[in-house]
């Protein structure tokens, strides 16, 4: 079976790299910055924007029910990554696991998700942030030229095609994959406090909106939950619930970026677990109470903006709070951004480990104790990616990647179960097999409900990373 496609990586070297994995990395992260971490990547674009897009377009007030049905594929594949990153807490999340678990090539094609997740997100995270920064500065009468702010495509969904958009290049959003770049590679701990401010006013804002707006429901914006099928599949009734929840799936990704830090926690394997599900719950419980509260105050047809909670705000009528959203939406986004891009070097970096990229990507910086050099290469690519494509595209395929990162998680519990039951798992994923099993049905239901041209770019994508494995990655790979 060695050196074929299905070999894993053996545990007991796994095993070992956990524990000589101190040499390169500072130790720094606790329990309280692994849950600030995971809020810090996860609440984000999803509900600052996406979620107008979706209760406008697929779900209307049952955004509630796509919610559901997206936390519940995520609260199994939380549980899942909890087993496995406090059993195995090296950097590389569902990459290493499937490693263990099923195999190269299953772990090669999980990474190419991966990069989808990490990057893409990073880079439609960032747009959003343009989108919300260009509203603030017209705010105070600064306006930036359109053609600057604007990805030059979109994805026109009533003629069902790519059309140009007349912009040339979204160069806010570029700005900040840029200068959040500079930060990480200058330092972990620098960034891990700036990523705790950040996350202190973010939640803060949405619980006032969602303490203030509640008195202003009006019950009648919720009738019909559940607007009737237009017709067309994916629009409205159940079609668009599920719809809704692929899409708004996007808005819980980043809980498995707390186990890219397993190298760089104090604890890994208390402390990975508490938080993976500590900020996945926490993220959860004020989704949903923002749905609720965002679908009351305003009818879902008018949620279709790039800013909606500022919407709802402007709804209630006190301007003093569309501001205070606006700046926390700016803070919030740009934490996501940043633990986006703390993540995918950190991937590159365990799998150039392996053999499976260029020993380029495991150069740690002398001084600052980083992996500087993929840091600059995952900036540039995705600096491209904001600066061209508008966040609708991007995020979706956001969802297709990371669902299928998930399901791999999913199985590769399973398998280790089956194959490994003898290491020991600080955290075991309870009601064995039911969850893991409802985290693969979940996961891939969602799938199943996006768009074709997600489809269609995965495919390609596929395709591509097939290719760059059989040339480069089959002949180098350690294991
Ligand atoms: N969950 C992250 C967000 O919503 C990616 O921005």
């Amino acid at each position: 079976m060695a050196n074929s496609m299905f070999s894993t990586k053996p545990m007991n070297v796994l095993l070992e790299e956990t524990k000589d994995s101190g040499h390169s990395f500072k130790r720094v992260l606790g329990r309280f910055n692994l849950i600030t971490l995971g809020i810090g990547a996860i609440i984000g674009a999803g509900i600052f924007v996406l979620s107008g897009e979706v209760s406008a377009n697929y779900s209307g007030p049952a955004i509630v029910i796509s919610f559901t049905i997206a936390a519940i594929a995520c609260g199994a594949a939380g549980l899942a990554y909890a087993e496995m990153a406090s059993m195995i807490p090296i950097a590389g999340s569902a990459y290493t696991y499937t490693y263990a678990t099923i195999g190269r090539f299953f772990a090669w094609v999980v990474a190419w998700m991966l990069i989808i997740e990490y990057l893409f997100a990073a880079s439609s995270v960032s747009v959003g942030w343009s989108g919300y920064i260009v509203s603030f500065l017209e705010g105070i009468h600064v306006h930036l030229p359109a053609a600057l702010t604007n990805a030059p495509i979109a994805y026109d969904t009533a003629l069902d095609k790519f059309v140009l958009t007349g912009g040339i290049l979204n160069v806010p959003a570029i700005f900040i994959v840029a200068l959040i770049s500079i930060l990480l590679i200058v330092g972990i701990k620098e960034s891990a406090t700036f990523n705790n401010v950040i996350v202190v006013i973010k939640t803060t804002v949405i619980l006032v909106f969602i303490l203030v707006g509640v008195w202003f429901i009006s019950t009648k914006n919720w009738h019909p939950f559940i607007p009737k099928n237009t017709g067309v599949f994916g629009q409205f009734g159940w079609s668009g619930i599920f719809r809704g929840a692929a899409v708004i799936f996007f808005a819980y990704i980043g809980f498995d970026a707390v186990s890219t830090a397993a190298q760089e926690s104090k604890n890994p394997q208390k402390d990975l677990p508490v938080g993976i599900l500590g900020s996945l719950l926490i993220a959860t419980v004020l989704y949903i109470l923002v749905a609720l509260v965002l679908t009351g105050v305003v009818p879902y047809t008018k949620l279709g903006v790039p800013d909606p909670i500022a919407v709802g705000v402007d709804a209630i009528g006190f301007t003093w709070l569309s501001w205070l959203i606006k700046l926390g939406a700016i803070a919030g986004l740009t934490s996501v951004i940043l633990v986006m891009l703390l993540g995918q070097p950190r991937i590159f970096y365990t799998m150039a480990k392996d053999g499976l990229l260029p020993p380029i990507f495991t150069r740690i910086h002398p001084r600052f104790k980083t992996p500087y050099l993929s840091s600059i290469f995952t900036g540039i690519v995705a600096m491209f990616l904001a600066g061209v494509f508008p966040i609708g595209v991007l995020s979706k395929l956001v969802s297709f990647g990371t669902l299928m990162a998930f399901t791999m998680v999913c199985i590769g519990v399973i398998i280790l179960r089956t194959r490994r039951p003898d290491i020991n798992r600080p955290f075991k994923t309870p009601l064995y097999p039911f969850i893991p099993i409802l985290g693969i049905v979940a996961c891939l239901v969602q799938v199943a409900f996006l768009n074709i041209y997600a489809w269609e770019f995965m495919a390609v994508w596929l395709v591509i990373g097939i290719t760059v494995y059989f040339v480069y990655g089959r002949k180098h790979a350690k294991y």
